[in-house]
Formats: structure tokens, sequence, C-alpha cells
């Protein structure tokens, strides 16, 4: 509660702000032209659309403790979309009207600009500074508002594919080869029944032929009435070797006030029912033994182990109870701060996935460099890790959460092969 009373109020004091900027910058561009915009009936007006957000913005941090379905989640991401899709185009706007204006100001002194407008006798158009910064200002704010569109209409379900090749010395010669797929994070009550896109990325999955499919966490945003009709899509999904899952920080109703301590147990027996339903073996501080030929190797799956303000309720030496003779060994940990944390630390699983970041939905990747704020709130935020004999892969979810939309940062399927040989890796 206390982190979103903070997020709430920094919202609040940037919205206050961005509108504050350009109310001084609107008023000293008409102050001549327009008596009427001028305080206080301009700031009414311009200050309008500030007071609707701040008040729903306040409404929804009361009411979403107190929910009782996501819908009322549902219906904060699209008024978070909307905020967003006017909020950053003004701020880009705001700054490229400062920044532009002060290197017109700084290129005037410097130039002859004084001595051409003497020479033009009104055959030319000429455009005032003014005039000029705004119309660069509407470009550059057309930019982020574009891409963010794009992000919600497209983006959100503009599935890829990573592959990855890892070897191990350790690996079982029967699974050589082996193919891992995992997928994270669907949050379902974001997806709000858009079955049909997801039909698509179980086809996706199914047309790489994964022999184990790994799903890590945050299955949905707080309620188990999220999970009813999915099964129809998931269940669909092939793998011979097994369906394993695990819980995620958003798994535990953590985000709601219940009625009772049994309305909130319940609604957790019903999400971890949903798993089998979907066609996932649950590994909740478990594992399990994968035989080929009479070899094997070990899958755990730990509950959400974070920092706070996530729960901590994984216990690794619980999931790791029957992996010890396993030659080879993975790990599903929701939160990929756990890997630092305990993993590399405590035990050695040769190969741990996580999720949870989601790369934030923001940011971009061009030919292996990869850039998100995600970098700068987790270590490790998505994709290859390694530390000593140990390997991370975090996938960045296939789901959304807050704002329905994907900005430069897919959904993700990651398709991994293990081949047994010197540790090492091959992106494929
Ligand atoms: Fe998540």
């Amino acid at each position: 509660m206390k982190y979103t009373l903070w997020a709430f109020v920094g919202v609040t004091i940037l919205t206050l702000l961005i509108d504050y900027l350009l109310f001084r910058l609107v008023i000293q561009k008409r102050q001549k032209q327009s008596a009427h915009f001028s305080f206080p009936f301009g700031a009414f007006w311009h200050f309008g659309m500030t007071a609707v957000f701040i008040l729903s913005f306040a409404i929804l941090y009361f009411l979403i403790p107190l929910a009782s379905s996501s819908s009322v989640y549902v219906f904060f991401q699209w008024m978070m979309t909307v905020y967003l899709l006017i909020y950053i185009p003004k701020t880009f706007y705001y700054l490229s009207y400062k920044i532009i204006g002060r290197f017109h100001k700084v290129l005037d002194k410097f130039s002859e600009d004084g001595k051409i407008k003497k020479m033009n006798d009104g055959r030319y158009p000429t455009i005032s500074r003014k005039k000029f910064l705004s119309q660069v200002g509407i470009v550059v704010a057309s930019a982020p508002f574009i891409s963010l569109l794009f992000g919600v209409i497209k983006g959100r379900f503009s599935f890829a594919k990573k592959y990855t090749k890892l070897s191990f010395p350790n690996l079982p010669n029967s699974f050589e080869g082996l193919k891992i797929v995992q997928i994270s994070d669907l949050h379902l009550g974001s997806l709000n029944s858009n079955y049909r896109e997801m039909e698509e990325a179980v086809e996706l999955i199914n047309a790489e032929h994964p022999d184990i499919i790994c799903f890590t966490g945050d299955l949905v945003n707080n309620f188990y009435e999220e999970t009813i009709g999915w099964e129809k899509v998931f269940s669909k999904l092939k793998a011979p070797l097994g369906k394993f899952s695990i819980l995620g920080n958003h798994d535990y109703g953590d985000y709601s006030k219940w009625p009772s301590s049994e309305a909130k147990a319940n609604n957790l027996k019903g999400i971890k029912e949903a798993h089998g339903r979907l066609g996932f073996k649950l590994l909740n501080n478990q594992s399990s033994l994968i035989d080929i030929n009479g070899e094997s190797i070990a899958i755990a799956g730990v509950e959400n182990w974070g920092h706070p303000p996530f729960p901590r309720y994984g216990n690794l030496e619980l999931a790791s109870l029957g992996t010890e003779k396993a030659p080879f060994k993975m790990l599903l940990s929701h939160d990929p701060d756990h890997w630092d944390a305990e993993v590399t630390t405590e035990s050695d699983f040769d190969l741990t996935l996580a999720g949870h970041t989601h790369g934030m939905q923001l940011g971009f990747e061009y030919k292996g460099f990869q850039w998100s704020p995600a970098k700068y709130k987790f270590k490790r935020w998505s994709g290859l890790y390694k530390e000593g004999q140990q390997y991370l892969y975090v996938n960045r979810g296939l789901g959304y959460l807050g704002m329905p939309a994907r900005v430069g940062m897919p959904p993700e399927i990651t398709i991994i092969e293990l081949t047994k040989g010197p540790i090492g890796n091959d992106p494929m």
C-alpha cells in the first residue's frame, strides 16, 4: 500500500508539473492575442483535464484494493493508456520547445539572420520563432504518441521468438537436443478475453515441437476468476515430456483487501487448481524428475521469492528435495532477484528460468544491444545471464500489466535447446 501511495503522489506531482509548465508556455504565446486565455479562466480550462485524471487516479487508489474482480484493473489499464497517450506527448512537446528554443537563441547570436530579415521585402513567407517551435514540438510529440498507439493496437500481440542454445558437460546423453519453451507473466485478467490472439501464441509454440514447456508465473493479476475460459486455449499446448509451472507475485491475491482470510485462501486454491486445468503441473516448492531411457534430469519450482514489496514464499531447500541425484537440474523461479540472492550462492541448479520484469513493456533492441527502463530496476531483466557454471534466462512475458501495450518490447516466446559439451551458449 505504501508503494502505491508513493506512485499516486508521484504521478500527481508530475501531472501538475507538466500542465503548469505548458500553461506558462501557452500564456506566454497567447497573452497578446487572446485576452480570455488568462488567469483564472484560461487556467480553469487548461487544468480541467489535469483535475479529471488526478481525481480518477485518487478514486482508483482507494478502489483497487477493495476490488473483488479484475474489471477494475481493466478499467485502470485503459485509463492509464489514455493518460500516457496525452501526457507523454505533452512532455516531449514542452522539452523540444524549450531545448530547441534555447538552441535557436544561441544560433541567432552568431548568425546573420537579422540582416536577412531586412533584405526580405515580403515576397517570401516568414514564420515566427514561437510558431516554428510549436510546429517542431508537434512533430516531436507525435513520435511517442504514434509509438504508444502502435504498442496498444499491434505491439502487445506481436509475439517474438527468442532462440538460445546452451551446452552443459553434465547433460545426460539421452537429453541431447532437448527443446524447452518458456513463457511467463500471462496476466490473464489483462488479456480480457483476447482468446484468438493467445491461440496464435499457442500455435507458434506448438510449431517449435518443444519437449518441455515451462510457465514461470503470474497467471493472473489477482483473482481466480481471471482464469475462467482460458483452458480451451492453453490446454492445446503440446510437450511430450511435460508442462511445468510456478506461481508469481500476482498469484497470491496480495493486491486486494479480502473480506476474510478464508476468501483469500479460496482464491489462491482456485488459482493453483487452474494451473492443472490449463494443462500445467504446478511446482510449488516441489520438484519432478524427467526420465528418458533410464536417465533423468530434475526440474524444480519455487513459490515467489522477491525483495520487498514483492512476497517471499519461496523455499529453495524444500523445492530442491528429490533433485540431489540428478546430474542436471533446472529451476523455475518467477523473480530473477532470487537467482543472485539464493540460487547462485546456495544451490547447484544448472539453469534457472525467470520472468517478472516484463522488460517494463518498453524499450528497444538492435543487433544484440537492448535497452529498457527495466534495467534500472532489475539487475537481471531480460535474456541470458551466467555466473560461474550456472545460467539464468529472464523471459519478458507473454501478457501485459498496467498499460495494455508493448512498445519495442514484444511478448516473448523463449526457445532453449540443450546440448552436451563444454559449458557455453550460442544464440542459434
Ligand atoms: Fe508479471
